[in-house]
């Protein structure tokens, strides 16, 4: 697959990708948002779950996890770490598709998903690709279909925003601005999404992590 020159990795160099898992456990409260992520999807039995830059898998094996008689499904653009998402959901012995293919041109049909959950993905993004992602997650999702993101948001204090730069030095600053300037919802709303609420801020050693909810109406 060709990646176009903004592709950013998991962890921005390659050679990070194997240490990834430890890293974020330890610095982004992970446990604790992706459950409250997914508790927020309240994913219900068949329901079809898309799991957009699904990384190693971590949220999309939470998902099957919970709702066990979901089917889920995981999208990354990188074969490398999706290899290491279907090895740890063989692991984990849960039955989840891993896709590869990019998230602003998503190989699905119209109004296929009754969830799509994203986490630590859209600040990979630059500002265009953001938007062309919301969109295309708009497209998939069923009429009443929700959206449910974590991600680096607008910094709560002064603290916290210095803390984010972190993130700015490692993933760039072009595709990380627009989180901290707290633009998520407002391509939400371009995107034809409803109901957009912040539901959760938290704070780590890298910033804010914001929780966001979305609805196709
Ligand atoms: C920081 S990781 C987050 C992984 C996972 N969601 C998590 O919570 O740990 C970001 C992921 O997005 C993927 N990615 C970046 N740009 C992408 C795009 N346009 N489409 C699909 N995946 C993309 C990367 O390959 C990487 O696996």
């Amino acid at each position: 697959m060709q990646h176009d020159s903004e592709y950013i990795p998991a962890l921005r160099y390659r050679w990070l990708t194997s240490l990834y898992d430890p890293i974020i456990a330890i610095t982004t409260r992970e446990k604790k948002f992706k459950k409250h992520l997914i508790d927020l999807a309240d994913i219900k039995t068949n329901d079809a779950v898309l799991d957009v830059g699904c990384g190693t898998g971590t949220l999309a094996i939470g998902i099957k996890k919970t709702a066990s008689g979901a089917n889920v499904i995981g999208i990354d653009g990188d074969p490398e770490i999706l290899e290491l998402a279907r090895r740890k959901a063989q692991k984990e012995k849960v039955e989840i598709v891993f896709d590869q293919g990019l998230s602003f041109d998503l190989p699905y049909q119209n109004s296929q998903f009754d969830r799509c959950l994203s986490s630590l993905f859209f600040h990979h993004l630059t500002l265009d690709n953001k938007l062309r992602t919301f969109r295309e997650i708009h497209r998939v999702l069923k009429i009443g279909g929700q959206c449910h993101i974590a991600d680096w948001g607008k910094p709560t204090n002064l603290f916290m925003r210095l803390l984010y730069y972190q993130i700015q030095v490692l993933d760039g600053f072009k595709t990380t601005r627009d989180n901290v300037e707290g633009q998520l919802p407002a391509l939400m709303q371009s995107s034809g999404f409803s109901n957009i609420l912040i539901k959760e801020e938290l704070a780590t050693i890298f910033g804010t992590m914001t929780l966001y909810s979305a609805k196709k109406l």
